[in-house]
């Protein structure tokens, strides 16, 4: 009753107060700024903290899409902080925000569409960590991003397929939405009985009250918020551990179970494949969920399970695998370069192919390295993509894995791989950006690769001598 009536006073307070301050540059050396700099999402992010964990707490009702929820945010102050951003779109209705058990002046300005602005009523001091407390409901929308598609919380026929890349995650929880500020998650999500809540990480429980089901998921390994899914509905569950000891989780829609069987079998051995090829794998646990979401129109490396739209192919399969070292655990700093992710992670699904006596991953070069200049495969230049609306273009993903196979050919397997072997080692679990790998090749090599990687990674032109 407390926290309610200060928050009331809180949401009036903003109004009057908050408006200003959000204009106020007085005020701008206490406050966490507004975005955390990325060119392509401005307002992603936000800056002055950083998230240690999320414990988010959700109830979804797949018949009404009703949604209420109360998200935890562990943070420590990087400054000194009167206010800080976070971000969260305003289709959902906070009824009350605290920051370390005390009621909080917060605002959702109409004109920044991400920003909850929030307030403490004491100033959390520099290195301090801090706990805010978001409560909130409603039905969530999902979001149309640059380049036409559509992510975050995705209504299904029996729950929701829920995906964050490049800027879901703050339609349904509060967040400091860069791919820098990774953080590690517990979820507690309460869904009808005869639903199947699952998330990130592992599951730690699962109680059954009345009408309803609880499933608790642990993400151990800090995650960036773009790959965190808690997605919903009926499924089939098959779970164990594949022959080099990575326990797995694998949910398919019942409808799709048939289709995707044979497909998600191999997901043990392109595991451990993987692990061969890289070195040991990053998480606790892998899996896939395979949801009936054809409109969504892509799959997504949702970190420990990726979240496939329909049934996947191989290469799919193995593509979002790759992910895990490739984007997951080695994530890029800014959108700029998604190549760190969607190059490696789509080269080795080629070597996956390769591996199991399919097409090798040269084969696969020479029937791209075919297409004339002005076809798609070579615009944008895979380390320059040029705009947000780029970010998933064919030429990312395939000009990205075919840089990846020249140096492959440069270097010898035996270089190149330990390259890879050793950049997911040197940098897992954290961000890094295309300048970073490319000295990291050349110093690991041994080889001067400024041309090479100017030829292939930002000429604008399709590559003809490297
Ligand atoms: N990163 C995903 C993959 O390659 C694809 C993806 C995520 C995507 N969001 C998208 C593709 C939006 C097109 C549009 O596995
Ligand atoms: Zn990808």
């Amino acid at each position: 009753m407390h926290q309610v009536s200060v928050s009331l006073a809180g949401t009036i307070l903003a109004t009057v107060a908050l408006t200003g301050l959000t204009a106020a540059p007085a005020l701008a050396s206490t406050h966490g700024a507004r975005g955390a700099g990325d060119r392509y999402f401005p307002l992603q992010g936000n800056g002055g903290y950083d998230v240690k964990h999320y414990d988010l707490r959700l109830r979804y009702d797949p018949a009404s899409r009703h949604l209420r929820a109360r998200t935890i945010i562990r943070a420590t102050a990087k400054k000194r902080l009167t206010s800080f951003d976070l971000d969260f779109r305003r289709n959902l209705r906070i009824s009350t925000v605290t920051v370390n058990g005390v009621g909080a002046v917060f605002h959702q300005p109409a004109a920044l569409k991400q920003e909850l602005v929030v307030r403490p009523f004491r100033a959390v001091a520099k290195d301090k960590t801090f706990t805010v407390v978001v409560r909130y409901a409603g039905t969530p929308a999902a979001i149309t991003d640059p380049d036409g598609s559509v992510e975050g919380w995705v209504p299904t026929k029996d729950g929701a397929f829920v995906v964050g890349e490049p800027q879901g995650a703050p339609s349904w929880f509060p967040c400091n939405d860069t791919p820098r500020d990774k953080a590690t998650y517990d979820f507690r999500v309460t869904v009808p009985r005869g639903v199947t809540a699952i998330a990130n990480g592992d599951l730690t429980g699962q109680t059954r009250k009345g009408r309803w089901t609880t499933f608790r998921w642990h993400n151990r390994e800090p995650m960036s918020t773009y790959l965190v899914t808690v997605t919903t509905g009926r499924f089939d569950v098959r779970t164990g551990t594949t022959p080099g000891g990575v326990p797995y989780y694998i949910a398919s829609d019942p409808k799709l179970t048939a289709k995707s069987s044979a497909v998600l079998a191999k997901l043990p051995a392109v595991t451990d494949y993987l692990a061969e090829l890289y070195g040991p794998y990053p998480f606790s646990s892998t899996g896939a969920i395979v949801d009936d979401a054809s409109k969504v129109g892509y799959a997504l490396e949702t970190q420990t399970k990726p979240v496939y739209d329909r049934p996947p192919d191989e290469l799919t399969l193995a593509h979002e695998a790759a992910h895990m070292y490739f984007g997951d655990s080695v994530t890029f700093k800014r959108w700029r370069d998604i190549w760190i992710a969607e190059g490696f992670a789509e080269f080795s699904s080629w070597m996956w192919s390769e591996h199991t006596g399919g097409k090798t991953a040269q084969g696969f070069f020479d029937t791209y390295y075919k297409k004339k200049a002005t076809s798609s495969v070579w615009k944008p230049p895979p380390g320059n993509p040029g705009s947000a609306a780029n970010l998933f273009s064919a030429s990312v993903y395939l000009r990205g894995a075919m840089t990846l196979q020249a140096l492959r050919v440069k270097l010898g397997d035996a270089t190149f791989f330990d390259v890879l072997r050793s950049w997911h080692q040197t940098h897992r679990g954290r961000n890094v950006t295309v300048g970073q790998f490319r000295a990291f090749a050349e110093q690991r090599s041994g080889q001067d690769l400024s041309r090479f990687f100017d030829v292939w990674l930002v000429r604008k032109a399709k590559p003809t001598s490297w």
